[in-house]
């Protein structure tokens, strides 16, 4: 067997919020085949130590395949301390949030099927969300603060998620459990990358047209990957299917317009959109919030003109209450 199926990746982040004590052994990868332990259960973490490693670049940290159960069960727990002790500051309670989204989306990410208890924890954070939104209106600001910061993939998902979220919840047409349903979505709403190279997917532009082409089927791909998944509500899928389609009609795969596209994909379709162009990538840099709602809104044919009015108006309160 393969070091890969002997070792687990983690985030190192899981661990910036924790007490010492770990349920699991620590590995730092030093090459394919060679991990040394650096932690282990008996003993339990050393900050100093944690923080060199960090301080140094590493990311990621390693368990044994086998102690998966141990350190979800381990990360559930840390999280649920956390909001539940008041004395805790709001933005430490995001910062777990995020950290906890980040090791989802990483998992997400590097392996080709979703598993069942990725989709659950998944459903949790994305409940934590909302009901954190829903207690603290300045959550946004803060959130959108910390989303700037990290790995893109990783981050650009839990952002769409969160302002799917945020959007839909402003529509006013939705109960919390179909927001909820929408933050999945858009949390899930380009997971068919995975199957992808990594030089398609993070190239916005340059690409050759089959190379164009082969990015454009990542929807097609994330439905097939929740069609296997059960318990994924078909709202899901439908957003992960038609987040590339325009009002216009000149989106894809199916060139659907305005009318026939489902709503909540529109919603993910623009703060998708949205959070790239906030985003710094290779090239270009990062556009003000409301520079990037001017651009929106200069294209009705790609994204709903109510919707950019919408999100305009959610996000310039979110930055004169950050002010
Ligand atoms: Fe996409």
């Amino acid at each position: 067997m393969s070091n890969n199926k002997v070792y687990t990746a983690v985030s190192i982040h899981s661990f910036r919020n924790v007490t010492r004590d770990i349920t699991f052994d620590l590995y730092l990868k030093i090459s394919d085949d060679n991990y040394a332990h650096v932690f282990s259960r008996t003993t339990g973490l050393d900050y100093k130590r944690l923080a060199s490693y960090s301080g140094k670049g590493v990311t990621e940290l390693f368990i044994r395949a086998e102690d998966k159960g141990l350190y979800d069960i381990f990360i559930s727990r840390t999280a649920e301390s956390i909001f539940a002790d008041a004395s805790t500051s709001q933005e430490k309670k995001i910062a777990t949030l995020l950290n906890m989204t980040e090791q989802n989306m990483a998992e997400i990410f590097s392996q080709f099927d979703l598993g069942q208890e990725t989709v659950d924890s998944s459903q949790k954070v994305i409940h934590n969300y909302v009901t954190l939104m829903t207690q603290e209106p300045k959550t946004l600001a803060t959130i959108l603060r910390l989303v700037s910061h990290g790995e893109y993939l990783y981050y650009h998902s839990i952002a769409v998620g969160i302002f799917s979220i945020i959007l839909a919840k402003a529509t006013g047409q939705f109960d919390q459990k179909t927001i909820e349903m929408v933050g999945l979505g858009g949390f899930f709403h380009d997971i068919g990358n995975s199957h992808l190279p990594r030089e398609v997917y993070e190239k916005e532009q340059g690409l050759l047209v089959e190379q164009l082409d082969l990015k454009k089927t990542h929807c097609k791909l994330g439905l097939q990957m929740l069609e296997n998944t059960p318990n994924v509500p078909d709202e899901v899928r439908w957003i992960v299917y038609q987040h590339h389609e325009e009002p216009g009609g000149r989106g894809y795969p199916n060139q659907l317009t305005a009318s026939a596209i489902y709503y909540p994909a529109k919603i993910v379709g623009l703060v998708d959109e949205f959070s790239c162009l906030i985003s710094q990538r290779p090239g270009r840099s990062a556009l003000t919030a409301d520079k990037a709602i001017e651009f929106l809104r200069s294209r009705p044919d790609q994204f709903d003109a109510d919707l950019v009015k919408l999100l305009g108006s959610v996000f310039l309160r979110a930055m004169s209450q950050a002010a």
